[in-house]
């Protein structure tokens, strides 16, 4: 049977939950990954216009929606603009389920790294089954030792330990979620203040700094730079996958959302330029290239900066366990919120218990997210991503990163704008807001944003040929290239189509 709706039992309780989702792997290693990527300085203004028009304004109707209906983000959705708006809704949780699953193999394999700290990540001797990297290395090599670890079945171990952590915190919904986010969200605040620290004590440190914060206008004219920044943005905010609707839904309807959004967005930003200052630095130091996937800049880069910030070897075991554990707990905190919005619409939708819509979403996602861990080499040139489930990875999350969050803001904000009405969700944030929001937040929903967001949407996707992974060289796997976005399409639209037909369980 259904417990009666939740609450959090403070403010603070929600902005550290909703901190504690913005704040996750996207700042620590997407964002100085995106900003090196695009050209330090020259992604400044792109990410301004991205946090400014999009963001902030997009978590408003975010939480606005959850604390005006009481509801998750379909059922809210369905309530303010019906059906359209409830399969939207579900259409965003079936890609918050990919997200979840593929997130959290990210996080099983930093448990590992992890462990490794206190092994032989810093030891010199490593080899792995790849062609390139099949001699024992003469030097600690943390992309050598990363490789190692991918083509085990340990991950899989790793894994399903992150699963249960998170299913632990969510067993009780906002209460046990409460009681995690006020130890673990200080905790990432404070190692990572001691990684800046670190990084910019060393001799040169400031020079990476200086790259990172020398605004350069020649970005401006890249629609690629534009399209980073505004799937940076959505990410790293936990927009577009009904998480921010669920948190808000457990606050009292007279919750001042503006302030609230404006306070997350704050925190979460400040920690990415926080993250952006160690790692910058400590790439420059040690003249690092953050080149290849997002990816590589966690798991090869910043360990080989770590590995050379000390001769001392306990300290650099320690400083290596420090930043594993870091990304650990500040992905834990986001996961939680990633399962807590699938969990919270299928309760919001059946009425059924916590527990039964736990199980229902673990027990085909812990599936999933092994599959991501799957050690068979099929690129053993690594031209690619070597493993089967990096490369599953690899291609499920150019898709779902890419278009899933992006595509929901923008039919989110036409539901809307033009259903519900912007000037109605104006009218109920400003009720309770301090700072009123004017006429412009109107022109910005029904307008501006459904047009920013469709032309990156339609340029990036004029930029899809030749098919994602296809110049991998992957004998017999090519096939994944074409299946993998057509397989995360077909899943999410009937998974969608199927439960807005569903009937509704009314309270
Ligand atoms: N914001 C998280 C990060 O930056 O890592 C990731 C995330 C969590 C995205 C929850 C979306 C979401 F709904």
């Amino acid at each position: 049977m259904s417990a009666p709706r939740q609450n959090w039992q403070s403010k603070l309780g929600f902005i550290l939950a909703a901190s504690g989702s913005a704040i996750g792997l996207g700042n620590i290693v997407f964002f100085s990954s995106n900003a090196y990527q695009y050209g330090g300085g020259a992604f400044y203004v792109p990410y301004f216009v991205a946090l400014f028009v999009l963001g902030m304004p997009i978590m408003m109707v975010e939480f606005g929606i959850g604390t005006l209906t009481q509801k998750s983000f379909p059922m809210a959705l369905s309530r303010l603009a019906g059906r359209r708006g409830e399969f939207v809704g579900w259409w965003s949780i079936g890609s918050a389920l990919f997200i979840t699953m593929y997130y959290i193999a990210i996080l099983g394999w930093a448990l590992g790294m992890m462990i490794g700290a206190f092994g032989s990540l810093f030891e010199p001797g490593v080899s792995a089954p790849f062609a390139p990297f099949a001699e024992p290395t003469p030097e600690p090599n943390a992309t050598v030792y990363f490789f190692n670890l991918i083509s085990t079945w340990n991950p899989l171990v790793y894994i399903i330990i992150i699963w249960l952590v998170n299913l632990f915190i969510l067993r009780q919904g906002t209460h046990t979620i409460e009681k995690a986010v006020r130890i673990f969200v200080p905790l990432m605040w404070l190692f990572m203040v001691i990684l800046a620290i670190r990084g910019l004590t060393l001799p040169g440190g400031f020079d990476g700094v200086m790259y990172l914060f020398t605004p350069a206008m020649d970005g401006i004219k890249e629609p690629t730079v534009w399209k980073g920044a505004f799937s940076q943005m959505f990410f790293s905010l936990s927009l577009g996958l009904g998480t921010m609707t669920a948190y808000a839904s457990y606050l009292p309807k007279d919750a001042d959302q503006v302030n609230n959004s404006m306070l997350v967005s704050f925190l979460n930003c400040s920690f990415e330029f926080l993250a952006g200052l160690a790692i910058f630095s400590l790439l420059f130091v040690f003249a690092l290239n953050p080149a290849g996937t997002t990816l590589s800049l966690s798991f090869f880069v910043i360990p080989q900066g770590i590995n050379e910030l000390s001769a001392v070897p306990w300290i650099v075991r320690l400083f290596g366990f420090l930043f594993y554990l870091l990304v650990v707990l500040a992905g834990i905190t986001s996961s939680i919120s990633l399962i807590e919005a699938p969990a919270s619409a299928l309760i919001d939708k059946f009425r059924i218990s916590r527990r039964r819509a736990l199980a229902l979403i673990a027990i085909p996602c812990v599936v999933g997210s092994c599959l991501f861990a799957l050690p068979q080499i099929i690129d053993p040139g690594l031209s690619g991503d070597g493993t089967l489930g990096l490369t599953l990875l690899d291609i499920t999350d150019h898709w779902v990163f890419n278009y899933s969050l992006l595509t929901v803001g923008f039919l989110e904000v036409l539901m809307i704008g033009w259903v519900f009405g912007a000037g109605k969700l104006r009218a109920a944030l400003n009720e309770n807001a301090h700072i009123k929001l004017g006429g412009w937040f109107e022109v910005l929903i029904r307008y501006l944003l459904p047009v920013i967001l469709l032309v990156v949407i339609v340029t990036s996707l004029m930029q899809e040929w030749p098919l994602y992974g296809s110049t991998y060289d992957m004998p017999g796997y090519g096939w994944l290239t074409i299946f993998i976005p057509v397989f995360w399409l077909a899943f999410t639209l009937l998974f969608a189509l199927y439960i807005t037909r569903a009937k509704t369980k009314e309270a």
